[in-house]
């Protein structure tokens, strides 16, 4: 146990920043990271995450509260002790040495001997696809490129914790996609602490042992990917993550793990009570576009059912995305796996639609 009294390997405690004195860009913090967990910070332009990095890495100091990491103050560890690896949103280079002087020189400061150095930093540009780029300088290379050598650097030394922040901004899809399963392949391999800033869900879903879900300078959420995409706990979160459905209504019956919502058109629909607490609560109703079934045979017996009209139908090979109209919104989404028995849906149809309530949560509007 460290000396702060948790397991955590990184914690932020009740950290506030701001830079003007006036205005908290960071609220409140508090946030606790496990020893080779990868954590992502995902959240909207400006809502806090590259703060979180700075101060976490000792270059801004929090304005209230303490980071600490192994247990000690971050700012009581001079930064080359840290053993902190690297990547920022400017992923600058050293300009005049080569590729391979910039990887070399995390492991010269840590006095790394010449043969052990040269092995590193061959391994490290294997890794990010450059192998055959160490003798140019950063301005010979294009910004993809660039980024790719930035995150070789900040790996090289294995460091026990890796502070990224949107290290693939700059790559192609397919390029992107191969880094992010060499980054997590490697963080997981070594039992490195990552924490990850990304504005790309897909992304810190598929990377992430946590999400914390940032918005106006506060954790929104913090769950693991699926916990986050299946039980959002507001509407922020259910909307940011993944795509979802809103209907607007008033809470009008409700118990323990289910309510009724009528929505503002009068239909009724069967919800789980999440952010409402009383019968009369206005509510923003968030549902999956998969969870919603128009097959009556494929629902219970007793769930409410609401009309839709089909407005658009698209073939997307292994789905069905079908546009509805739906209590006076004709941005409902339905997503259904093309098998056998599913029907195609018509523009024009008009259908039933319902789901289990378990999947329909009921949020603050
Ligand atoms: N050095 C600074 N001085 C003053 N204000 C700053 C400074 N750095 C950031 N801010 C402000 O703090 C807030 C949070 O910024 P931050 O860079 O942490 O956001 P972010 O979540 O990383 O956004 P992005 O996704 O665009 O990178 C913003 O309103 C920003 O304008
Ligand atoms: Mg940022």
């Amino acid at each position: 146990m460290a000396s702060n009294g948790t397991d955590a390997f990184v914690a932020f405690d009740r950290v506030q920043k701001s830079y003007d004195g006036e205005t908290l860009v960071v609220k409140d913090l508090n946030l606790e990271i496990g020893k080779g967990e990868f954590l992502t910070m995902l959240g909207p332009s400006g809502s806090g995450k590259t703060t979180c990095l700075m101060m976490l890495a000792g270059f801004e100091t929090a304005t209230h509260g303490e980071i600490t990491l192994d247990g000690q103050p971050i700012n009581n560890i001079p930064p080359h002790k840290r053993g902190i690896g690297m990547v920022f949103q400017n992923y600058a280079l050293f300009p005049h040495m080569t590729v391979a002087e910039n990887l070399s020189f995390p492991l010269e400061v840590r006095k790394v001997g010449k043969s052990d150095r040269e092995a590193k930093v061959h391994r490290a540009l294997d890794m990010v696809q450059m192998g055959d780029f160490g003798g140019r300088r950063p301005a010979q290379l294009s910004g993809g490129q660039q980024q790719r050598i930035a995150l070789a650097r900040a790996l090289v030394f294995e460091p026990e914790l890796v502070l990224m922040d949107e290290p693939l901004g700059a790559l192609d899809k397919q390029l992107r996609e191969t880094m992010q399963f060499e980054i997590t392949n490697l963080a997981h391999n070594l039992g490195i602490t990552t924490v990850y800033v990304t504005h790309d869900q897909t992304e810190a879903l598929t990377m992430s042992d946590r999400v914390a879900v940032f918005d106006d300078g506060r954790i929104q959420q913090l769950a693991p990917p699926d916990t986050l995409y299946e039980e959002p706990q507001n509407s922020f979160v259910a909307q940011f993550i993944g795509e979802n459905n809103t209907l607007e209504g008033v809470v009008s019956k409700i118990a323990d793990d289910r309510c009724e919502v009528t929505l503002d058109d009068g239909e009724v629909i069967d919800a789980m009570p999440v952010n409402v607490s009383a019968v009369g609560d206005r509510t923003l109703v968030s549902i999956r576009p998969e969870r919603v079934e128009y097959n009556k045979e494929r629902l219970a017996e007793d769930a409410h059912t609401i009309h839709a009209e089909v407005l658009e139908f698209i073939y997307m090979g292994d789905i069905y995305r079908t546009r509805l109209r739906v209590a006076g919104r004709d941005d409902f989404i339905i997503k259904t796996r093309n098998a056998p028995d599913q029907r195609r849906l018509r523009p024009g149809e008009h259908i039933e639609i319902g789901w289990r309530p378990q999947d329909c949560r009921a949020l603050d509007a």
